[in-house]
């Protein structure tokens, strides 16, 4: 339902990020490069999301494994990792606790490129999520100047130096990043981690299809200055 209502909305097809005003009539589309309209029923995404649902299901649940895993929907500055999953799967944090975490895959915001809760507003609405973007890193409205990426570091700072307490000695971090301010080597410092190595991926296939293409990189933290 909430991936329906994300393609219903009216708004334009280059516009999906950053909603600016309701878009309710046919308009020339930047991403299509043609006249495009918004839709007026939900009725046929709604059919095909669905039909898609029970694809995906059936499909994972012959790949699924017996591997625990839980989704927390916390502050990652903050967060007590070990005790949220306690209250969630004991098994899973017996594991854990003993053999702790050894690694973290994260895609974080990017200083001051996207409101994540105006973003997905539809979904807090349709769910009646609590709205937290108060906690939000790095957030669109803060802006990119100097105090935006002042606080940007240390947030992201904090969550590194928070998730370290739940992991082994000889962790990996690895980190996707459009750092076009070149943060992340001021922010593996403060965290007591460095980078040993930075993979280049560039970024094509975006929801908006915006004039300037840019690649990303993948940093590659260890334990250590
Ligand atoms: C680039 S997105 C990546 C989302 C997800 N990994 C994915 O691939 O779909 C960054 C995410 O970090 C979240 N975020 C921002 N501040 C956060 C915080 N303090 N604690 C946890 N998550 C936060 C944003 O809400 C957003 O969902």
């Amino acid at each position: 339902m909430s991936r329906t209502i994300r393609s219903c909305r009216a708004t334009t097809h280059s516009d999906l990020a950053t909603l600016k005003k309701p878009q309710i009539t046919t308009y020339y589309c930047w991403k299509h490069k043609k006249i495009c309209k918004p839709l007026f029923s939900i009725k046929e995404w709604f059919d095909r999301y669905a039909v898609d649902t029970v694809y995906r299901i059936k499909t994972f649940a012959k790949l699924k494994t017996s591997s625990h895993y839980v989704v927390l929907p916390v502050d990652s500055r903050t967060v007590d990792i070990f005790k949220e999953v306690e209250k969630r799967n004991k098994k899973f944090h017996d594991i854990l606790k003993k053999q702790k975490i050894n690694g973290i895959f994260t895609s974080p915001p990017y200083v001051g490129q996207i409101d994540y809760h105006e973003q997905h507003a539809y979904a807090y609405d349709l769910f009646g999520f609590k709205r937290r973007d108060e906690l939000e890193i790095g957030p669109l409205y803060k802006g990119q100047g100097a105090e935006a990426r002042a606080s940007y570091v240390e947030g992201i700072s904090k969550v590194l130096l928070n998730c370290r307490k739940f992991l082994t000695d000889d962790f990996n971090v690895f980190i996707v990043a459009n750092d076009k301010y070149n943060l992340y080597p001021a922010i593996a410092e403060q965290a007591g981690m460095k980078i040993v190595n930075q993979f280049k991926r560039p970024v094509l296939n975006r929801t908006e299809r915006d004039k300037s293409p840019y690649s990303e990189i993948i940093f590659h933290l260890k334990n250590g200055k």
